[in-house]
């Protein structure tokens, strides 16, 4: 049953409207809903009435959830839940706790080296086809290449032609989770998802055995093979489901952030230059803090709460939006530059409030592959800057689609000039 919500301020936008303006113009709704109305509003937006709650506090209550007050199950289930049942974020409590358990091992800090050791050859062949081909559209240019990347380091998948099938699958799979109607229409977008999610399921289905069995150090492997203390590993089906939504958690979120270092640093050339690795640190937690993959994040509350003074009933679904706070003057510097100094210890900015700087969430449902996707943005930034200078190509108009997963709309133009090395 829907909670009351009438004693909140309404958001000012219609439904469809709501939608429509949400994903038009992600940063200027959210601002302007905040400067009208408040922190907290009611809005009915994606299909249902929901809380969007904007502001560090709404974002440490919600993430950090100390006092287990918020589901992600439930915030996420009416987004994700058809697609990707048994994911990670569509888990809570103790369950969620021992499935993300048996999952750390393999995200764990002395495996990336290997990682990293395994992606070079990949990337290195990506920069050779951008370098002969000049300028190239690089959104969809790095969207292969992490597909690449996933297929063969997460799937342990060689073949051509099966790392084609499960990218094609897979590329099926994530449009139908941003698809608005949420349908199996014939011929739709969801329905092909669906589809899609059933070849995979049946692809990975089938070779689960065998990983088990063998000594691979893909992800794949290493979760089916995973054990908890009393000797439990993963159901074939778990494994399985997990992969199917660690595929989607890891590739579109990735591809975002490559593409936005590259913006930044193909608008603002000084920076291909200055490549110390705090530098290269703070330049992508910038990218991150002004384009957040996740611009928004959905929870549930489990019981009434307080969200910057207003009553949230139980059973009310939330959007916070880390994107909202990210860029909110009350902790940043003139928020809307490209300015990575201020991550340095002289001002340490994202210091400023605990959840300030939220781009892979917090608390228990923090991402689990952020060591994984700052070592793969690492590794084709420092391949890159060794080999290439690169800039936005002239005429690029910056129109970025915030939701549902950041990137530029329209592509991403960028000019590749070979430099030697030094
Ligand atoms: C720049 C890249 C990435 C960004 C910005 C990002 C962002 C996030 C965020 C914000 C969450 C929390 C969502 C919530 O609290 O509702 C999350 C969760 C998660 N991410 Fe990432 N992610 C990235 C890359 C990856 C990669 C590479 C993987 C896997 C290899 C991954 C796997 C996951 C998983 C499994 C969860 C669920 C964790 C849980 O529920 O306990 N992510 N990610």
């Amino acid at each position: 049953m829907t909670p009351a919500l009438a004693h909140l301020p309404h958001c000012g936008h219609p439904p469809i409207l709501a939608d429509l303006r949400f994903l038009r113009d992600t940063l200027g709704f959210l601002r302007r809903v905040h400067e009208r109305r408040g922190p907290v509003t009611r809005i009915f937006v994606f299909g249902r009435p929901q809380v969007l709650a904007l502001g560090a506090e709404a974002n440490a209550r919600t993430l950090f959830d100390r006092d287990d007050a918020f589901s992600a199950a439930g915030g996420w289930t009416p987004l994700l839940g058809e697609l990707f049942p048994g994911g990670l974020i569509l888990r809570d409590g103790a369950d969620h706790r021992r499935h993300r358990r048996l999952m750390l091992p393999a995200f764990r800090r002395d495996r990336l080296g290997e990682h990293r050791r395994q992606m070079q050859p990949i990337i290195d062949a990506a920069i050779d086809d951008w370098l002969q081909r000049g300028q190239v559209e690089f959104h969809g240019c790095v969207k292969r290449l992490t597909l690449d990347i996933a297929a063969r380091l997460f799937l342990g998948v060689r073949l051509q032609q099966e790392i084609d099938d499960v990218a094609r699958d897979f590329i099926d799979l994530v449009q139908a989770s941003a698809a608005l109607v949420r349908y199996p229409l014939p011929g739709g977008a969801y329905r092909r998802g669906l589809q899609a999610r059933g070849r995979l399921v049946r692809f990975l289905s089938a070779r689960v055995a065998a990983r088990r069995d063998g000594d691979g150090d893909d992800l794949f492997s290493l979760l089916c093979r995973e054990r908890d203390d009393d000797g439990m590993h993963y159901t074939d089906a778990e494994v399985v489901d997990h992969m199917v939504f660690m595929l989607m958690a890891a590739h579109d979120t990735t591809t975002s952030a490559l593409a936005t270092v590259v913006m930044a640093l193909g608008e603002q050339p000084q920076w291909q230059r200055r490549a110390t690795e705090d530098d290269d640190a703070n330049i992508l937690r910038e990218a991150l803090r002004l384009y957040p993959p996740l611009p928004t994040i959905a929870r549930m509350a489990t019981r009434e709460v307080e969200l910057h003074g207003c009553r949230i009933p139980a059973g009310t679904r939330l959007i916070v939006a880390p994107l909202f706070v990210q860029r909110d003057p009350q902790w940043w510097t003139d928020p809307d530059r490209f300015d990575p100094e201020r991550f340095g210890p002289a001002r340490a900015e994202h210091r400023r409030h605990p959840a300030a700087w939220t781009p892979f969430g917090g608390g228990a449902h923090m991402c689990v592959g952020m060591n994984f996707a700052e070592m793969q943005v690492q590794a084709v930034l420092e391949a890159l800057r060794a080999r290439a200078r690169w800039t936005v190509a002239s005429g690029f108009r910056k129109d970025y689609a915030y939701l549902p997963i950041g990137r530029p709309r329209g592509g991403l133009p960028v000019r590749f000039d070979a430099c030697s090395i030094g």
